[in-house]
């Protein structure tokens, strides 16, 4: 598949995809700001990670249109990157638990740092195996990796979506040109309720419910 221009800067950090284990991309540190609903927290980024240059735009429509996380329990942020989504969830909820998983290393790393530098002590950074299999979410935000392809997407998601408890919801941002309302199909193929919560500046936002 060719990748429009505009997403290059999302898929290269100097060689390689955001979704390799270990990034090839010679480490080049940045930083972004997380401004959205209120907050202002710094955060660093690196090549080889996705949207190492600023807050992914369909990130940032996800944490301004999805409903704020419940205050407690497990919170899931599927494919964290370097860390905008779950520390958005931790400090709107302190009193929950965020569990901020991704495949690649470098990803989990800014993740770590940044909570750290952020003071937020609830966030769980790991691999995605890392996480017991019995663990329930009581919310899974997510924007998740699309450029992985249909048939590993979809694996991850059908992984992921029945650990939600009954009656609580999955929120996810995908592009309406990158498949949003396909995937939607094919979620409630799978017999999830699937919901357009909002849809802005291309992205889509939906929500979905076991
Ligand atoms: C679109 S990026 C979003 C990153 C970050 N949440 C953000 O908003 O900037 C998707 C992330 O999913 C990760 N990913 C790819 N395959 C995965 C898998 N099987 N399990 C968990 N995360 C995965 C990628 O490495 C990438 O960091």
């Amino acid at each position: 598949m060719s990748i429009p221009k505009k997403d290059r800067s999302q898929t290269r950090g100097g060689g390689g995809q955001y979704f390799e284990a270990t990034p090839q991309a010679q480490s080049r540190p940045r930083s972004v700001v997380l401004a959205v609903r209120g907050l202002s927290l710094p955060l660093q980024t690196d090549s080889g990670v996705f949207s190492a240059e600023r807050l992914d735009a369909g990130t940032r429509v996800l944490l301004a249109e999805a409903p704020p996380p419940p205050a407690q329990g497990e919170l899931l942020d599927l494919g964290c990157g370097y860390g905008p989504i779950a520390l958005a969830l931790a400090s709107w909820a302190p009193k929950a638990r965020v569990w901020a998983v991704d495949v690649n290393e470098r990803a989990l790393e800014l993740t770590r740092l940044n909570a750290e530098k952020a003071g937020l002590n609830n966030v769980i950074v790991c691999r995605p195996e890392e996480v017991a299999a019995d663990l329930r979410f009581a919310a899974i935000y997510s924007n998740p990796p699309i450029r992985v392809g249909k048939a590993a997407l979809h694996e991850v998601l059908l992984s992921w979506l029945p650990r939600l408890d009954e009656g609580d919801g999955a929120y996810l941002v995908v592009q309406s040109h990158l498949g949003s309302d396909s995937l939607a199909r094919w979620l409630a193929g799978e017999g999830f309720r699937v919901r357009r919560l909002a849809s802005k500046n291309a992205y889509r936002v939906l929500e979905v419910r076991k």
